[in-house]
């Protein structure tokens, strides 16, 4: 069969590296790709917002499946646009997506259907003096989310009363976050450790996929600025059976339940970005795409035909379908410009690629190619995936791979999964 994988990050590469493994792609096309992706198919310029676009490709191409990687594309209405069309569209629908694109929608959500998450208020311009009081109300510290897609930026942790109240009036009477911010969920803070957790679903059945956990903050320890995330584990060592169990009765089964009662519709992947509270899982977000960097360590361990799992969404076989993991440990390092998420220079020519390495792979994600030469083309440059025995000895992998590719300015974290090695 024809594929087409929309996306151009390091989180497109890994699904094309994946995708290119199944015995049912003939061919494998990505709009718009990266440097990596053409190592796994054909790359094909093309606008992924422009749907009217993406459908003609996928005519005259005879696509029978077209996977949607980034949030924009799926908030934006991909799944209902062409599967209008006739298109077999791994993704979820314009409603359904509103679980990530609108914090509050994705809070009446867990509300609605009893899944566990934070107690929250909802502040717009007319309860703006509600909200206020809100803070002077409760505790440092405070929690204040953007209701829109903000590009990852729209939640603030403020530890100052002030600070928070002088936030939420630029947010809601500045627009601070343009129209993402003209409604705000104030929401309780949760004291614990995150992880992620993924399902491939078709709406009503689900398979849960390998677990992750991701490194958003720039600085060694978890600190300074967030980013888009600075690497990835899998799996996360203190998601053991008896978490699991809770984390599947207490939010998956009652995720997907929902949908099916709400009536939305969902073929795709759900990212559960959850925390540990004492024993107890709680939904932090839901994003209704995989994670990125952390499909750089949940393909490499998916054992299954990513093609095969994602048709049966369309055929009622997902049901039938067993998810088999990889035993190993993954890790990802992404090597980033200096900078980042600030500004960096581009342009800055890449040495020491390829890795010849069975245990390693390579995720491109900010990179062109400019003659002969691959150059820096983003923040992000590229995640540095390996298989360890355990996450210490994939870490270590990856470092040593990490120092052998040379571009100016290269930043990379060295301590990426640091509480369990
Ligand atoms: P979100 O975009 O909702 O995932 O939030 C971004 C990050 O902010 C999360 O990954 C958490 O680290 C943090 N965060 C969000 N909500 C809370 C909360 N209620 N309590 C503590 N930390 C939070
Ligand atoms: N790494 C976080 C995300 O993809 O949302």
């Amino acid at each position: 069969m024809n594929i087409l994988l929309l996306g151009s990050g390091g989180r497109e590469h890994a699904l094309a590296w994946k995708l290119a493994q199944s015995p049912l792609c003939d061919n494998l096309f990505i709009g718009s790709g990266n440097t990596g992706t053409e190592q796994c198919g054909v790359n094909v310029p093309m606008d992924i917002m422009n749907f009217e676009m993406v459908a003609d490709f996928s005519e005259k191409n005879n696509i029978d499946l077209i996977v949607v990687g980034p949030d924009d594309p799926v908030c934006a209405g991909a799944f209902d646009f062409l599967s209008k069309k006739g298109f077999k569209t791994f993704a979820p629908s314009k409603q359904a997506a509103r679980l990530e694109g609108s914090k509050s929608y994705a809070k009446e959500f867990m509300k609605r259907h009893d899944i566990p998450t934070a107690d929250y208020i909802e502040v717009t311009k007319e309860n703006l003096a509600e909200g206020i009081e809100h803070i002077r109300q409760s505790k440092a510290p405070y929690v204040l989310k953007a209701d829109g897609l903000a590009a990852g930026k729209g939640v603030l942790i403020l530890h100052q009363q002030e600070q928070a109240e002088r936030a939420l009036r630029g947010m809601i009477e500045e627009s601070k976050f343009g129209d993402a911010g003209s409604k705000v969920v104030i929401e309780a803070f949760l004291d614990g450790i995150e992880f992620s957790v993924f399902v491939v679903t078709d709406g009503v059945e689900y398979k849960i996929i390998p677990n992750a956990k991701d490194y958003k903050r720039v600085g060694e320890g978890e600190t300074g600025l967030n980013t888009g995330g600075m690497g990835a584990i899998s799996p996360v060592p203190f998601v053991d059976q008896a978490l699991m169990q809770k984390v599947e009765e207490r939010i998956i089964k009652p995720t997907i339940d929902g949908l099916v009662k709400d009536g939305l519709t969902y073929k795709g992947f759900v990212y559960f970005g959850l925390i540990k509270v004492g024993d107890d899982p709680i939904v932090i977000e839901y994003n209704c795409r995989m994670g990125d960097p952390e499909t750089e360590v949940v393909m490499p361990r998916l054992k299954n035909d990513l093609a095969d799992l994602m048709m049966a969404t369309f055929d009622g076989t997902l049901k039938d379908k067993k998810i088999e993991e990889d035993e190993r440990a993954c890790c990802t390092v992404v090597l980033a410009s200096g900078g980042y998420p600030e500004t960096f220079e581009k342009s800055k020519v890449i040495t020491g690629l390829p890795i010849e390495d069975q245990n390693v792979m390579v995720f491109h994600a900010g990179m062109k190619r400019t003659g002969d030469s691959l150059v820096t083309a983003g923040g992000r440059v590229m995640m540095i995936s390996s298989f360890g025995d355990d996450l210490k000895d994939a870490l270590n992998h990856s470092l040593r791979v990490a120092d052998s590719i040379h571009f100016d300015n290269k930043y990379f974290r060295r301590d990426i999964g640091f509480e369990f090695n």
